[in-house]
């Protein structure tokens, strides 16, 4: 689909990019040549990513451990990441959710989520921000949200408020930095399945089809129509695109929207059980 070495001489931070849909991103974007940083909670999990990249790919992968919730953690990181010279490419990746009625959480479980994709977002969007704009230095965002931060959802509400909030960011940063060589998109996935993600989202086996189904095309997303999708945008071909956020579920959320709705099925006794699986 792409020149083998269109991401060439890019430096690439990817946030969570140890597991996950961070992780089939940045192995495409090696692929594809440009070097790869990564950071995320824990250790085993990035390194073993890092280590296992760098034999595949025969160069070096960094890594980060960095809950990006810590504002100071993140301007430390990325300060360290800038003494070898600017990223030219954010991708906003780190994310944390689960299912639960809203009326059962406590205001840590709010915070957890929020804290995470909204205001770990916003930390490390800023840290490279102000450096491209201090440095005139042409920075790319990419941001990944999904198609309930525009429809809402049920038994998501902290992690739909946040990722409204994600898209508000990138649209309002795409028009304030726009003009001044930094460019902010996102990309809205549908079911794209993880181990995190489904053992977090997908509280019965029988639901998991129901959610990687319910879309027109009915399959779920295969992340290396992800990753390519995150690479056409990041590429300098795509140097006109800025502010958009680019659907990607099988036509899901036309169907049907509010990724989560359908987990009106879920009896109070299952939910109940659920509470306690934390
Ligand atoms: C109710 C819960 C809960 C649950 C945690 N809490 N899990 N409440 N139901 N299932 C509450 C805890 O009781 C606690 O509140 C508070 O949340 C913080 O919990 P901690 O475990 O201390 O937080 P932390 O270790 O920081 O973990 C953060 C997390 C966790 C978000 C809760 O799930 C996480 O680390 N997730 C990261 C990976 C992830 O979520 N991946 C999926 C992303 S998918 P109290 O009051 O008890 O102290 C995604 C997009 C989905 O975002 C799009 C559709 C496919």
């Amino acid at each position: 689909m792409f020149k083998p070495d269109l991401l060439a001489g890019k430096r690439i931070l990817i946030t969570g990019g140890g597991s996950g849909l961070g992780k089939s991103i940045g192995h495409r974007y090696l692929e594809l040549g440009a070097s790869l940083a990564i950071c995320g909670r824990r250790e085993h999990v990035l390194r073993e990513t890092a280590e296992a990249f760098a034999q595949q790919f025969g160069r070096p992968v960094t890594f980060h451990v960095c809950d990006i919730r810590d504002p100071d953690a993140v301007e430390a990181m990325v300060g360290e990441i800038w003494q070898d010279g600017p990223v030219d490419v954010l991708v906003n990746n780190a994310a944390g959710n689960f299912i639960a009625r809203t009326e059962t959480l406590s205001h840590r479980a709010v915070d957890a989520v929020v804290g995470i994709v909204l205001h770990g977002t916003a930390y490390v969007t800023l840290a490279c921000g102000k450096r491209w704009l201090a440095q005139s230095y042409p920075g790319c965002v990419l941001s990944i949200v999904t198609t309930y931060a525009w429809t809402g959802s049920a038994y998501v509400v902290p992690s739909a408020m946040a990722k409204a909030g994600v898209l508000a960011m990138t649209r309002s940063l795409a028009v304030e930095w726009g003009g001044r060589g930094v460019r902010l998109n996102a990309i809205a996935p549908g079911p794209f399945p993880t181990p995190g993600a489904w053992e977090r989202l997908v509280p019965r086996p029988d639901l998991a089809k129901t959610f990687e189904t319910r879309n027109p095309l009915g399959r779920a997303g295969e992340h290396r129509e992800l990753a390519d999708l995150a690479t056409f945008m990041v590429a300098d071909g795509s140097g006109y695109m800025n502010g958009e956020v680019v659907t990607l579920d099988g036509g899901e959320w036309l169907r049907g929207a509010g990724q989560f709705n359908f987990l009106e099925v879920m009896k109070a006794s299952e939910w109940d059980a659920l509470s306690h699986r934390k």
